[in-house]
């Protein structure tokens, strides 16, 4: 029987024409709810129709509805692109359909994904012991590392959660920090912990974790105690101070963990290593490889020195499960059962790069955030808040009227983050800084370039000499 392919040639033509056409195409969605509404939510078909003609609609109600995140000037969120190399892997993981749960349903993919594991654990100077779980983003590896650990702090006390679940347990005290991520309290939440069981510890003005602050609550602990730090906060890329805080909440007997989403990548470049010194003390670290690394979405990355209590906490022991000794069944190490290879793409884009090559991309896109920031910062009513060290920064726009109060400074932010987003050449999100509105300028697309960085500020000049 011949199979008819041409969706699949009707697929690659428009993803070649949709990437080669995103550095002129609006960075922002231009249609509607409703207009996008109309083409997508049709009546679904009675009888079977061809596999082209439903690509064709595909590509066709989509139009205008799509944001171009993909491209080089879109500074929202911590979004990256997707390395031609990564993308590719990413049709062929699609194509080959591989259940890759297990070594036996994939061998090729498997040892794709320990290598990869392998260098990752190089690049990110982590102990080389520690093992990797692939997951969808950093909020699974939060849930993976987390469930580890929960356990782990548990049997130290003598209470066994996979075979006495959690009711009774003794408490477990969650210290952790005001600038986390929401994925960590919703980790929290998954596990069953409750988010009452976060303590959340004031940070100073650089968003450090305040010491003496982290000390008082470690020691009115009187459980079992999980420590969750930042590298770095989605705002100003804060570190903790973990060559401080790590050895202290060890004497505790604490589980440490790290969110390290896109910060835990300043790793592979020396001159920014630096920022996460003492970051290798901790437990277990939570990073992405959607963002910094530029794989497609979605797959993050769970990392634990403790291989015992990884394992034992996402282990499966079904009795018709055939597992390969030698070889790594992934099902032991993630919360999924049946998955797809979402390793390959790593082991694509890690090669395309090379090690100097994400070095630089980690340098290039934390030149242009601070390019971008200050050079908007010198425009008339613009107001640097925060350039970091890393690809993160804050800008403020202020209304000039006298006497303009901090709401209208806040009015006036947004205002400007819309029209740049209106005008599709650029597009930023809002945030909250020291209860102020802020502009974020996140920079980790390896397609940005100074082409870029001069379209983008041209448009903040032109609307703010207007
Ligand atoms: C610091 C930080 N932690 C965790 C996450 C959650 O990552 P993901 O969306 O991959 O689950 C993000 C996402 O932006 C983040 O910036």
């Amino acid at each position: 029987m011949k199979y008819d392919y041409s969706a699949l040639e009707i697929a690659f033509t428009e993803a070649k024409k949709w990437l080669n056409e995103i550095d002129n195409r609006p960075v922002n969605s231009t249609l509607t709810y409703d207009e996008l509404k109309e083409k997508i939510k049709i009546p679904l078909n009675k009888s079977s129709i061809s596999s082209s003609e439903v690509v064709t609609h595909i590509i066709e109600s989509t139009k205008g509805g799509l944001l171009g995140n993909a491209g080089g000037r879109f500074f929202a969120w911590v979004v990256g692109g997707a390395l031609p190399s990564a993308l590719a892997s990413d049709w062929l993981v699609s194509s080959w359909d591989q259940n890759s749960a297990l070594y036996a349903c994939s061998p090729a993919t498997s040892i794709m994904e320990a290598a990869a594991g392998e260098w990752l654990l190089e690049i990110l100077d982590l102990p080389r012991e520690s093992s990797i779980a692939f997951t969808t983003g950093c909020q699974l590896a939060h849930f993976t590392c987390l469930s580890a650990a929960r356990n782990r702090v548990l049997k130290d006390v003598g209470w066994f959660v996979s075979k006495d679940g959690l009711f009774g347990a003794p408490p477990i005290k969650v210290i952790t920090s005001q600038q986390r991520h929401g994925s960590v309290d919703r980790a929290v939440r998954y596990l069953g912990l409750g988010n009452k069981s976060l303590s959340a510890i004031k940070t100073n003005a650089h968003g450090e974790i305040i010491l003496s602050e982290f000390e008082k609550s470690l020691g009115s602990s009187k459980g079992p105690v999980i420590v969750v730090l930042d590298a770095a906060d989605l705002n100003i890329a804060a570190y903790d101070s973990f060559s401080e805080l790590i050895p202290i909440a060890k004497q505790h007997g604490a589980w440490v963990h790290v969110d390290g989403a896109f910060g835990l990548f300043a790793r592979a470049n020396p001159q920014k290593k630096h920022l996460t010194e003492g970051i290798e003390l901790a437990d277990s670290w939570a990073t992405d490889a959607h963002k910094w690394l530029n794989v497609p979405f979605d797959c993050g990355f769970a990392i634990i020195k403790d291989r015992d209590s990884h394992r034992e906490a996402m282990t499966i022991q079904a009795s018709y499960i055939a597992s390969d000794k030698v070889a790594r069944d992934q099902i032991d190490w993630n919360p999924e059962w049946s998955r797809r290879a979402r390793g390959v793409p790593v082991y694509a884009a890690l090669r395309e790069l090379g090690k100097e090559g994400l070095s630089d991309l980690i340098a290039r896109t934390c030149g242009y955030c601070k390019m971008i920031v200050e050079e908007i910062g010198k425009l008339p009513g613009a107001e640097i808040v925060w350039v970091s060290e890393l690809n993160q920064g804050l800008v403020r726009f202020k209304d000039l009227k006298p006497n303009a109060k901090d709401k209208d400074h806040d009015i006036k932010t947004q205002k400007i983050i819309d029209a740049v987003n209106e005008s599709g050449v650029a597009f930023f999100s809002p945030t909250t800084w020291e209860n102020n509105l802020a502009m974020r300028v996140s920079v980790v697309n390896w397609r940005t370039n100074d082409n870029d960085v001069k379209k983008t500020v041209e448009v903040f000049r032109k609307l703010l000499l207007k």
